[in-house]
This record gives C-alpha cells, structure tokens and sequence, in this order.
C-alpha cells in the first residue's frame, strides 16, 4: 500500500515524506543535497531506493521520453501523467513537478490553476518554474496558494532563443550581478529552493553563500547547496549531445541494447519460450480437446 495519500494537500505531507523544512537545515549543516529527474513509476521507486531527497519531473522529459529535440513542446496534460507516476513509485523524495512553457508565463492566475492540478491531480509535493522578473508574481501567486515553489535561474532552457541558445550564463559581471539579483528576489519571493543552471561556478558560490534557502546546480560547480543531473543523461539514456556538465555513472542504454538483441536472436532460433515459460494442459483435458477439434474439422469438411 502506497503511503504517499491519492489527493494530498499542500499544507499536510503524508507520513514518511521528507519535510521540506528538512532542505534549509541540510543548508545550514552544509550538508549536499541530492536531486534528480525522473519521469515513471519504476524512475520514482529506484531514485527513492537510493536515497535522493529530491525528485524533479523535468520538463525534460519532452527531450529523454517524448522524443522532441526541445523542452517547449511539452504539455501540461503530458506533464501530469508523468508526475503521476512518479509519485506512485516514490514515498520518501519530495516530488517536484516542472511547470512546462506555457502553463503560468500567461497570468498569475494561470500559473495557480496549473500549479494547483499538480498537487491535486499528481500528488506533487512541489512545482518549479523558469525565471525571475515577471515571474516574480507567479512565484509569490503559487507560494500564497499554499504550493511550494523551486525557482530557476541562469541557462533556463524554455527561454533559450531569447539567451542565445543553450550556453552558460552570468560569465561577465554584469549578468553575474543580474544573476544574484534573480536569486535574492526569488528567495524574497517564497522560492523553498533555486536552480542554477550552467553558471560559472564562483558566481554560483557566492549566490549559495548570500541565500538562506539551498541551491540546487547543474554545471554550477561544487559549492551549491545540492546538485541535480537528468536520469537519462546519468545511465546513458539519451543518444542526443550532451552538455559539459553531465557526468555519465551508467550506460544502461548499451545494456539495454544488448538484452533485446539476445531476445531477439532467442526468438528467431526457437530458443524463447522455454519449457519453463509455457502452460501445461492436464492429460485428460488434452486428448478431450484434441477428440473434440478433429469432429469439428471432420463437419466442416462436410459443409
Ligand atoms: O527539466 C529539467 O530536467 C530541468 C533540470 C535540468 C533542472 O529543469
């Protein structure tokens, strides 16, 4: 039985669950904390048996799943049934779903309705969405609803045209200053947590070290507060490049490969199915079968 309840709200967090309050006091213990993506049930259960205090349901799971070569494409409705499954397969990780593009650039009001169907309709514990600036509303409209909000900033992959394409950010010190700025106003705008994406790691440092709430980096460097890295790029899932901050633990995909080409060839030698995978008949029930099939073939031949 599943402890993580069908319709959890916000405000109580089902048994077992890592109390968000847990992540500023890992902060303050200096103590990392580990996040990742993951887009199924089976994603959920593993990332949860390995101990991560952080699932992310990433909008990138319209590149690693859906097989779109961006992350705009992905839907609402697509991001629901993703997060779904996440949270049937993880108890203890906090659960975080990636408000897509398009679901809260439009009003506050929409970012809230969205935000909303995933706590209710997914049992995410969390959402994150993309930016600062105009987004600051959005993020002050989810939080005053009750939803906890991750922010992220830097290399924010839904508004990449407007950044010149997927690079690092903040690597003069004006956008290095801008950068802090986003980052203090999300914390001051009720972020629990905030996403550095592809950010010169000494920036990085410095925004980890003048916010009160954990910083999660990817291609940030070692000093934030916790580190996220995508399940497909991990276990060498995707086939698409990758960028230089992914470390790759597994190739799984290579494992994979392998295991459907012995099936493969298993089944064109009549090796699979063995005795083993198959269903006896009793005797009796046989001969009576085969008695009963051959009358029929005989008046069929009649007619
Ligand atoms: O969508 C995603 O997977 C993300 C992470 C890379 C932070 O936003």
């Amino acid at each position: 039985m599943s402890i993580r309840p069908q319709q959890p709200a916000p405000a109580t967090p089902a048994p077992g669950r890592l109390p968000i309050t847990e992540l500023a006091e890992m902060k303050a213990r200096r103590q990392p904390i580990v996040m990742i993506t993951a887009y199924d049930a089976p994603g959920g259960r593993l990332a949860d048996q390995a101990g991560v205090e952080l699932i992310l349901v990433g909008d990138s799971a319209a590149m690693t799943v859906l097989g779109h070569d961006s992350t705009t494409p992905a839907t609402m409705e697509e991001m629901l049934i993703l997060t779904r499954a996440v949270t049937r397969g993880a108890r203890r990780p906090l659960v975080i779903a990636d408000m897509p593009f398009g679901s809260f650039q439009v009003s506050d009001e929409d970012a809230v309705r969205n935000a909303i169907r995933f706590v209710k309709e997914a049992g995410a514990d969390a959402v994150k969405l993309e930016g600062a600036g105009l987004m600051l509303s959005r993020v002050r409209a989810i939080v005053g609803a009750g939803i906890p909000v991750m922010g992220h900033i830097g290399l924010t992959p839904q508004s990449a045209t407007m950044l010149g394409g997927f690079k690092a950010q903040g690597r003069s010190a004006e956008r290095a200053l801008e950068l802090l700025a986003d980052a203090r106003a999300l914390e001051a705008s009720g972020c629990f947590a905030v996403v550095l994406e592809a950010v010169p790691a000494a920036v990085a440092a410095r925004i980890t070290a003048e916010l009160s709430i954990p910083t999660i980096g990817i291609g940030a460097g070692v000093e934030c507060d916790g580190q996220v890295l995508v399940w497909h790029d991990v276990l060498g899932l995707y086939e698409g490049g990758t960028a230089r901050f992914v470390k790759r633990y597994a190739d799984i995909g290579d494992r994979i490969r392998r295991a459907l080409e012995e099936y493969a060839e298993d089944v064109r030698e009549r090796r699979f199915p063995e005795d083993q995978h198959t269903y006896a008949m009793p005797p009796g029930e046989l001969a009576l079968f085969e008695e009963a099939s051959d009358q029929r073939e005989y008046a069929d031949d009649r007619h």
